[in-house]
């Protein structure tokens, strides 16, 4: 069929508009995921790095207080300086009110076990995607958090744990159900979000 030019014309400024914008909001998602990525470097990093200075430091017991204020306020730290929520999420979450994951993060999660348990890499483990809520679009990112050796002090398995910190940890969190991990499993994740302005 053939147009008539002032249609032909008008089909084809649609066309181009509609790949212009695709290619706009393609650009905005990838340098959202080159900022997530940084910043989840960045909060494991500092919780780590912390982490390992304080056990050094004090040893694991009085650990558990410092991870318990400092990791959060990296958290918070670290969203006002990008403008995004930066925040640590899990499926076993020790600290209910920051770790627990909402339904996005909760499929994601699950994803991240199930590419692990087929073989992919830990390390290799992330997700981007635009996604519509109630409140509004927003950006998303996740990027797994690895158990490793000195995580096992305080999320091990039973004789990993000593009597002093499982006590510290009975005191601070009754409920918690982030122990039993071993040296390779998903602690969780890194998920950081945006709103998408537009
Ligand atoms: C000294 C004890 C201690 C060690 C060692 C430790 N953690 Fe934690 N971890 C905690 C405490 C306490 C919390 C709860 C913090 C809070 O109240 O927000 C926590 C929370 C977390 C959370 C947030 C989700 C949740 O469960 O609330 C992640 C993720 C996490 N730890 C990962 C790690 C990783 C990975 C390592 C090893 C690199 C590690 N932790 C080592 C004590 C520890």
């Amino acid at each position: 069929m053939k147009l008539p030019p002032a249609r032909f014309a008008a089909a084809l400024i649609f066309a181009l508009s509609v790949a212009s914008t695709a290619t706009v909001a393609d650009e905005e998602l990838a340098r959202f995921e080159d900022l997530a990525r940084k910043a989840a470097s960045q909060i494991v990093g500092q919780v780590r790095g912390e982490l390992v200075r304080e056990m050094e430091r004090t040893g694991p017991i009085r650990s558990v207080i410092v991870c318990k204020y400092s990791a959060p306020e990296i958290a918070s730290a670290i969203s006002r300086s990008t403008g995004m929520r930066v925040t640590r999420v899990s499926l076993r979450p020790r600290n209910r009110a920051l770790g627990e994951a909402d339904a996005w993060e909760q499929r994601v999660l699950l994803d991240f076990e199930k590419r692990l348990s087929s073989g992919e890499k830990i390390e290799a483990l992330e997700t981007v995607e635009v996604v519509r809520e109630p409140a509004g679009t927003f950006h998303r990112y996740m990027k797994a958090i690895q158990v490793s050796q000195p995580c096992l002090a305080c999320h091990g398995t039973g004789g990993e744990i000593s009597d002093g910190v499982r006590a510290q940890l009975a005191a601070e969190y009754p409920n918690d159900v982030a122990t039993g991990y071993r040296v390779g499993q998903l602690r969780g994740a890194v998920s950081v979000k945006k709103r998408v302005e537009r």
